[in-house]
């Protein structure tokens, strides 16, 4: 692959680390944006000698733009950029209060709403580039309810990456719009999730961010609208929308409230 401009959101940890440093591998110019400066800086250095890190807080447009900013006067442009920031939460749905779901809110889908408004208009004028939201399986299929806003959230981010890439294609097909639906991912989001997370059961099928971030180097390669980054969740997704009622009679008790 040529040498691409990428910036990746949430570049300090998880899957946005591991994807900095496949494609910083790969000799690609990579653009990370994150809160923790140390953690960030890290990363970025263990990417590529020209990673660019920018200290940013992606609830806040001004800092989405600025990281838009620094990424074209480090690099002359931006190729590829992932929304890729995100936080959990557990609360149920009879437990959400207003501050829950604006948090939700703001840093899944706000967050993207930004980095979309930020780097789309370069894309257009340009004439090409490629936005990759990063979403989740529970924003297609609402399986832990404990989850309840975060995949409210992310069910939110689903719908406005399906209407910018309908905005797009007529006028510019060559700006491309992809969504990404991990499954559960091994990284600290579990532990960074707001009121923590219940254990796992034993079984549930869990990716690294490794797999993860190489799904996605594989997606920037090849653009497609949508993909799952651990394959055989696709069959769970259309055995959901087959039957909503029998799917949820047949879910294990997992998170069930006590
Ligand atoms: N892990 C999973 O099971 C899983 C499953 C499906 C989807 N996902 C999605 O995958 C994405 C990455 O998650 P992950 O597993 O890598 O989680 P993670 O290990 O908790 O990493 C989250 C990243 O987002 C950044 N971030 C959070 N809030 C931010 C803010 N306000 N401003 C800037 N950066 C912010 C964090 O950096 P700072 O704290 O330094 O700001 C960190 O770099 C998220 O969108 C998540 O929803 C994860």
């Amino acid at each position: 692959m040529e040498p691409k401009v990428i910036v990746i959101t949430g570049a300090s940890g998880g899957i946005g680390a591991a994807l900095a440093k496949q494609l910083g591998k790969q000799g690609h110019h990579v653009v990370g944006a994150a809160r923790s400066e140390e953690p960030l800086r890290l990363v970025m250095r263990e990417t590529a000698h020209d990673a660019h890190a920018v200290i940013a807080d992606v609830t806040r447009r001004v800092d989405v733009e600025r990281v838009r900013d620094e990424a074209i006067r480090t690099f002359g442009r931006v190729d590829v950029w992932v929304n890729n920031a995100g936080q959990g939460m557990t609360r149920r749905v009879l437990e959400l209060r207003d501050e829950d779901i604006d948090q939700m809110i703001s840093v899944n889908l706000k967050s993207a709403l930004y980095g979309m408004q930020a780097i789309v208009p370069h894309f257009q004028e340009r004439g090409e580039g490629h936005l990759v939201n990063v979403s989740s399986m529970l924003g297609r299929v609402p399986s832990a309810p404990f989850r309840a806003a975060y995949s409210a959230s992310k069910a939110a981010l689903n719908v406005l990456t399906s209407n910018l890439r309908m905005d797009l294609r007529a006028t510019h097909p060559k700006v491309t719009v992809s969504l990404v639906l991990p499954g559960v991912v091994s990284t600290d989001f579990h532990k960074n999730a707001a009121f923590g997370t219940p254990p796992l059961p034993p079984g549930v099928p869990s990716q690294t961010a490794d797999e993860v971030a190489s799904a996605i180097v594989s997606l920037i390669e090849s653009p497609a609208a949508e993909l799952y980054t651990n394959p055989p969740l696709a069959g769970m997704v259309r055995k959901y929308f087959e039957d909503v009622g029998a799917f949820e009679a047949a879910m294990p008790s997992f998170g069930q409230p006590r």
